[in-house]
C-alpha cells in the first residue's frame, strides 16, 4: 500500500508536466533561444585581459562585444583586425564559415585553445549574443566559458515585440532596456505603440499640438472597469512624448542591436488624442474633444477628408524620415464607424467612390494611406481588421483576434506576423491564478505563451510562408509603471523569443521552464529586470492521498531560497528554509500541508503553493441502489470568477446527461456554471487519481470531500488529486463554470493498476 501511494503521488505529480526526460538535464547549456545544435565538449576556454580579439572588420558585432568587454567585464582586450586563426587564447568574430548557414545564423566554436564565431551581419551579433549567455555568472578575473560547438539560426525572420506608451509613457531608458533584453534573446523587431486615444507619444515638428495637447491628459481612471462603478478618476494630469531626437537616439541603439523599430501612427480610429489637439481631423469640428482618460474603443475617429490625408502624410513623412525600418503600422483597429455614419460629408464619399458601406471607406483609407507609404518604398503593416472591406495591395497583416485574419490574409498571398491573444502573446494578462497584480483580463501563464505555434495547420506548406513570424504584445492600460511592465515581460519574452528563433523540434517546456528559465531569470535578476518569480519547481497545487508527503523542490530562479511551512501559515524568510528532500509522515486520518515560497537573490516573491495530503481511511461506498446511466445536471446563469460564486445564482436548466461533454448541455450561454451531481461505480478497492482539464474553472468532490481544485478564471488547465475509494458506489460532484467563448471540459482517472484514461459514462449513475 504505501509504495503504490508513493507511486501514485509521484504519477500525480507528473500529470501537471508530462514531456520526455531528457538523458541530459541540461543539452541546451541554459541557453534561451534554443539553438539550432549543441554538441558539448570538454575542457574550457578562459577568458582574461590577455585574450586577444581578431575580426574581419570593426563591424557592429565587433562593438558590442568590445563594449560589453569593457562595461560589463571590465576587461580592456586588444582587438585586431585580421585573422588570429593559430593565436592561442584568441576570440575570432568572422564572416569565414558562415557561407552556407540560413540568414541571420551563426557557428559558434569554443575550445580551451580558441573562440570563433563565425557570421554575418546580424547572425554574427546572435553568436555574441550565445557566446555572453555561456559566461558564468561568478567569475573572478578570468572567466571559463565551457567548451562546445554550436550551430544555429532563426525559424522566423520577425521576432517582435510591441510596447504601448500611449495608455502609459514609458522612459527613453526604459525602451533601451528593453531593447537590451530583446537584443540578449535574439528578438528582432520593436514595434513602438506610439498614438492612441490616452496619448499622443512622439513629437511631430509641423503639428507641436499633438504633443503639447495630445500628449497630455487630464486624469486617468483608477483601477480596472469592473472594480469601481461609477468610475473613479485620480485627478491627476499625466503626459509625457519623446522628442525626434529621442527618437533618432533609441533608433540608433536599436539597429547598433540589429533591432529594427517599427512605429505604429494609429488610424483611423485609436485617434482621439490627435482629434483633441486638431478637431478639424474629426467629423464633427464644432464639438469639444479631450484626450482620453479611460480605456476602451473611443468614437472620435479621424473623418476621411482631404485635410486628413494631408495631415497624415506630414505627420508618416516626419516618422519616415526618423525610422528607417520598411515597415510603417498604421493601426487600422477597432474602428467605430458611427462618427461616419452620421456623417453627411462621409455619406457623399461613399457614393462618390461607389464603395459598399462604412467598411469600404475603411478599406479606401487604408488604401490611400497605402499608396502614399509604397511610394516613399516602405510597406504598411495594420491589425487584421484591414482585412474588412477589401485588402490593401501590399500590406502586411498582424493576426491579434486569434489566427483566423493571418489564416485569411496568407490564403490572399500577404505577409502575416501573428500575434494572437488566444494564443498566449497578449502579455497584459496575468501570468498567475491567484494574487497578482491588476491587469486587464485573461490569465496567460508562460505555458501558454511557450506552446504557441504561428503557423496553423489550417495553412498549406506554401502559405505559411506568408507566416513572417510572431510578436507579443504589452498594452498598458493596466500598467502604469517600469518595473510593473517588467514584471509582465519576464519570463514570458523568452518564450516569445523560444517560438519565434529555436526549431518547433527543439521546443521542451520541461527543458526551458525548469532548467534554462531558472539560470535566466537569475541574469535578469542580476541586471535589475523585474519579473514574474514562477513558484517553485515540484510543488505543484494540488490535493493527494497517501501516508506520506515527499517533494523534492528546485528553485524557480538559480541561486533563489525556498521556504515552506506545512503549519498553515503562509511561508516567509522567517520560516524553514528547503535544503533536502521533505518527507512527512502523514498519520491516519489527518492531513498535511505543504506551502512553499521562492525568494530570488534580489529579495522578489513567487506566488504560494499549497499542497495537501491526506492520510484518510478509505471512503466507505453510500447507498445507492438505482441502475440509472449519466449524471444529473443543474446549469447555471452568471458571469462567474470561481464556483464558490455558485451559491446564489438562478438555475436555467436541468436533466440528466449521459457525460462531461458539453455539447450535451443544450442551453449553455456565453458564459454559465453548471453542477454536476451522481455516483461513481468502483469495482475495486484502491487509490485512485484524478484530474480535470477545464477553461474555465472545475471542481470535483467524491463523497464531499475535495479531490480535484482547479477553480478560477483560466485557460484550458489540467489540475488532480488522488482519494482512496472501497469498492461500490460513491458521491461524485463535479462544479464547472465557463466565461467567454473558449471553453472546454475534460475529467480523467487513473484506476489502480490502469493507465490515466478519460473518466468513462460507464462508470456513472445518477
Ligand atoms: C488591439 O489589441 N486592439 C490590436
Amino acid at each position: 500500500m504505501y509504495k503504490l501511494t508513493k507511486l501514485l503521488f509521484l504519477g500525480a505529480l507528473l500529470l501537471i508536466a508530462s514531456s520526455a526526460r531528457s538523458q541530459d538535464s541540461d543539452p541546451n547549456m541554459g541557453i534561451v533561444p534554443a539553438p539550432v545544435s549543441v554538441k558539448k565538449a570538454t575542457g574550457d576556454f578562459v577568458l582574461g585581459q590577455q585574450t586577444v580579439i581578431f575580426a574581419d572588420s570593426a563591424n557592429k558585432a565587433v562593438t558590442f562585444f568590445t563594449d560589453y568587454l569593457l562595461n560589463k567585464l571590465y576587461l580592456r582586450n586588444p582587438l585586431k583586425i585580421g585573422d588570429g586563426s593559430n593565436t592561442p587564447n584568441s576570440i575570432q568574430l568572422t564572416s569565414k564559415g558562415a557561407e552556407n548557414l540560413p540568414a541571420d545564423g551563426y557557428r559558434l566554436s569554443i575550445t580551451p585553445q580558441q573562440i570563433i564565431i563565425a557570421g554575418k551581419g546580424a547572425g554574427l551579433f546572435y553568436g555574441v549574443q550565445t557566446l555572453l549567455q555561456l559566461m558564468p555568472a561568478d567569475h573572478g578575473a578570468t572567466i571559463k566559458i565551457p567548451s562546445v560547438q554550436i550551430e544555429d539560426y532563426p525559424r522566423f525572420v520577425y521576432r517582435g515585440l510591441m510596447l504601448d506608451v500611449s495608455r502609459h509613457f514609458m522612459s527613453v531608458e526604459f525602451v533601451k532596456k528593453t531593447i537590451d533584453a530583446m537584443a540578449y534573446y535574439k528578438l528582432n523587431n520593436f514595434h513602438w505603440h506610439l498614438t492612441d486615444d490616452q496619448g499622443w507619444r512622439i513629437e511631430i515638428k509641423k503639428y507641436p499640438k499633438l504633443t503639447s495637447i495630445g500628449g497630455q491628459r487630464a486624469q486617468t481612471l483608477i483601477g480596472g472597469y469592473r472594480d469601481r462603478t461609477p468610475q473613479q478618476f485620480d485627478n491627476t494630469p499625466y503626459g509625457g512624448y519623446y522628442t525626434q531626437e529621442q527618437v533618432r537616439e533609441v533608433v540608433k541603439y536599436a539597429a547598433d542591436r540589429y533591432i529594427n523599430i517599427v512605429p505604429e501612427i494609429e488610424m483611423p480610429g485609436h485617434s482621439t488624442a490627435a482629434v483633441a489637439a486638431y478637431p478639424e481631423l474629426s467629423c464633427d469640428p464644432t464639438k469639444t474633444y479631450k484626450t482620453a482618460e479611460s480605456w476602451g474603443v473611443f468614437h472620435d475617429v479621424y473623418c476621411p477628408t482631404d485635410k486628413t490625408f494631408d495631415f497624415l502624410e506630414d505627420v508618416l513623412t516626419e516618422v519616415m524620415d526618423l525610422f528607417p525600418s520598411r515597415y510603417i503600422h498604421i493601426g487600422g483597429d477597432e474602428v467605430p464607424k458611427d462618427a461616419w455614419k452620421n456623417s453627411i460629408f462621409c455619406q457623399k464619399l461613399i457614393k462618390k467612390l461607389k464603395l459598399k458601406n462604412e467598411e469600404g471607406l475603411q478599406s479606401y483609407f487604408i488604401q490611400r494611406i497605402e499608396k502614399f507609404v509604397n511610394a516613399k518604398g516602405r510597406s504598411i503593416i495594420g491589425w487584421d481588421e484591414i482585412l474588412e472591406g477589401g485588402l490593401s495591395p501590399n500590406a502586411t497583416v498582424m493576426s491579434w483576434r486569434g489566427e483566423s485574419g493571418g489564416i485569411a490574409a496568407a490564403q490572399q498571398s500577404h505577409y502575416v506576423i501573428m500575434t494572437p491573444g488566444s494564443g498566449g502573446m497578449y502579455i497584459d494578462h496575468a501570468q498567475g491564478r491567484k494574487d497578482e497584480p491588476l491587469s486587464i483580463g485573461g490569465y496567460t501563464p508562460l505555458s501558454q505563451t511557450y506552446s504557441y505555434n504561428p503557423t496553423p495547420a489550417a495553412l498549406t506548406a506554401e502559405q505559411q510562408k506568408y507566416i513572417l513570424g510572431v510578436q507579443a504584445n504589452l498594452w498598458t492600460e493596466y500598467i502604469g509603471t517600469e518595473t510593473k511592465a517588467d514584471y509582465m515581460l519576464y519570463p514570458r519574452l523568452l518564450a516569445l523569443s523560444e517560438i519565434g528563433w529555436s526549431a518547433l523540434s527543439n521546443k521542451n517546456f520541461k527543458d526551458f521552464s525548469e532548467t534554462r528559465i531558472p539560470a535566466q531569470l537569475a541574469y535578469l535578476d542580476r541586471n535589475n529586470y523585474d519579473y514574474h518569480v514562477p513558484e517553485a519547481i515540484g510543488a505543484p497545487d494540488s490535493i493527494l492521498f497517501g501516508p506520506q508527503l515527499d517533494v523534492q523542490l528546485k528553485p524557480s530562479v538559480a541561486g533563489a531560497k525556498i521556504y515552506y511551512t506545512i503549519d498553515g501559515h503562509t511561508p516567509r524568510e522567517t520560516d524553514l528554509e528547503y535544503h533536502l528532500p521533505i518527507s512527512y509522515t502523514v498519520p491516519q486520518d489527518q492531513y498535511r500541508e505543504l506551502q512553499t515560497i521562492v525568494i530570488s537573490p534580489s529579495g522578489k516573491r513567487s506566488q504560494v503553493t499549497h499542497l495537501v495530503v491526506y492520510n484518510r481511511a478509505p471512503l466507505a461506498p453510500v447507498s445507492y441502489l438505482g441502475n440509472s446511466p449519466g449524471l444529473k445536471y443543474q446549469l447555471l446563469q452568471g458571469n462567474f470568477d470561481n464556483t464558490g460564486e455558485f451559491k446564489d445564482a438562478a438555475i436555467i436548466d436541468s436533466g440528466v446527461v449521459k457525460s462531461f461533454n458539453l455539447a450535451e448541455l443544450k442551453k449553455q450561454r456565453p458564459s454559465f456554471g453548471v453542477i454536476y451531481n451522481g455516483f461513481l461505480r468502483i469495482d475495486n478497492d484502491g487509490v485512485y487519481v484524478f484530474s480535470t482539464k477545464s477553461d474555465d474553472g472545475s471542481v470535483l468532490t467524491i463523497d464531499d470531500q475535495p479531490v480535484v481544485n482547479n477553480d478560477g478564471k483560466h485557460p484550458l488547465t489540467e489540475q488532480g488529486g488522488a482519494v482512496a475509494l472501497q469498492k461500490g458506489y460513491h458521491k461524485l460532484t463535479l462544479k464547472y463554470f465557463d466565461i467567454g467563448s473558449v471553453r472546454g471540459l475534460k475529467v480523467y482517472v487513473t484506476m489502480p493498476g490502469k493507465a490515466k484514461a478519460e473518466l468513462s459514462p460507464d462508470w456513472l449513475f445518477n
